[in-house]
């Protein structure tokens, strides 16, 4: 479904690959967690499939789309194919829940028909049904979040990309999320989603990709764990573990010298 053969994507005036040799083979179908620290490179792979970057180097292959082929004015449509989901999603503030996710349809050229036919079911499916006539004024955070899903999903993509869509969301309502990406899975979509977050990783056990300055250091087929040192932006040495600066033959020692027993004559 997705192939990246060794590629490196070099961003003009940086001096370090933000991706460096990548090669990732994605099944149809497969649940997949990228993560890594900041500025390990995992907004930069997405933007490779979603054509938002080209690489500098290699070669991708989305949905049997071989990417160097396909022409700027063909992006949008090329892009149709694909279910985007932000860490902000931008709804147009003027326009309900029903009416926002209506709108991308009609981009994306469905009849009237269709489109009173598809947007309720897609409300249904994360939860908004209720909600459907509601401004984005009026809705929470993780309510935005779930109509951004919903209209990333409407046209029924092959792939789902999130790039951290849990992000500023509470425990619960991330929970909420990913189960909602979870069932679209389970109904055959391929999903890619980027996260620090090593709960909702270590919660689904799915296949995880730990990235670290542009390089895949760990694939993890299945029941994948989240295995990068807890990041603490305040002071990430913190986090390090200690480290015994003694030489080496000093730690050897485990049991105590014996006392010398000192005979006075
Ligand atoms: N448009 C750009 N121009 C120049 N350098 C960039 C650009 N976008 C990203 N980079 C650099 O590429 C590297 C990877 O960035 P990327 O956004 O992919 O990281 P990330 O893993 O998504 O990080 P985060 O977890 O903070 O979102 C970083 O060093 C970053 O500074
Ligand atoms: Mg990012």
């Amino acid at each position: 479904m997705i192939l990246l053969d060794n590629v490196t994507k070099i961003y003009p005036k940086d001096s370090e690959p933000a991706l460096d040799n990548v090669s990732l083979h994605v099944d149809p179908n497969e649940f997949l967690f990228i993560v890594g620290q900041s500025g390990a490179g995992k907004s930069t792979l997405l933007k490779m499939l979603t054509k938002e970057e080209n690489p500098s180097s290699g070669k991708i292959i989305v949905g049997g789309i071989d990417l160097d082929y396909v022409k700027k004015r063909h992006i949008p449509h090329y892009r149709r194919r694909l279910g985007v989901v932000f860490q902000d999603n931008k709804l147009l503030p003027s326009r309900t829940v029903y009416e926002n996710v209506a709108f991308a349809l009609e981009i994306a050229g469905m009849s009237n028909k269709e489109i009173n036919r598809t947007v309720p079911k897609v409300l249904d499916l994360v939860g908004l049904l209720d909600k459907a006539h509601k401004f984005p004024s009026n809705l929470s955070g993780g309510e935005i979040q779930r109509v951004g899903i919903a209209r990333s999903v409407a046209r029924q993509p092959k792939i789902l990309i999130a790039d951290e869509p849990t992000a500023n969301l509470d425990p619960v309502t991330t929970k909420e999320i990913i189960d909602l990406l979870k069932r679209i899975n389970d109904f055959g979509t391929t999903v890619l989603v980027t996260t620090h977050n090593d709960g909702i990783v270590n919660y689904l056990q799915k296949r995880v990709v730990t990235l670290d300055h542009g390089k895949i250091i760990s694939d993890q087929k299945g029941k994948g764990v989240y295995r990068l040192e807890k990041e603490d932006p305040k002071n990430k040495r913190k986090t390090m573990p200690k480290v015994d600066k003694r030489p080496l033959h000093a730690t050897k020692t485990k049991t105590p010298p014996k006392k010398k027993i000192i005979r006075t004559i």
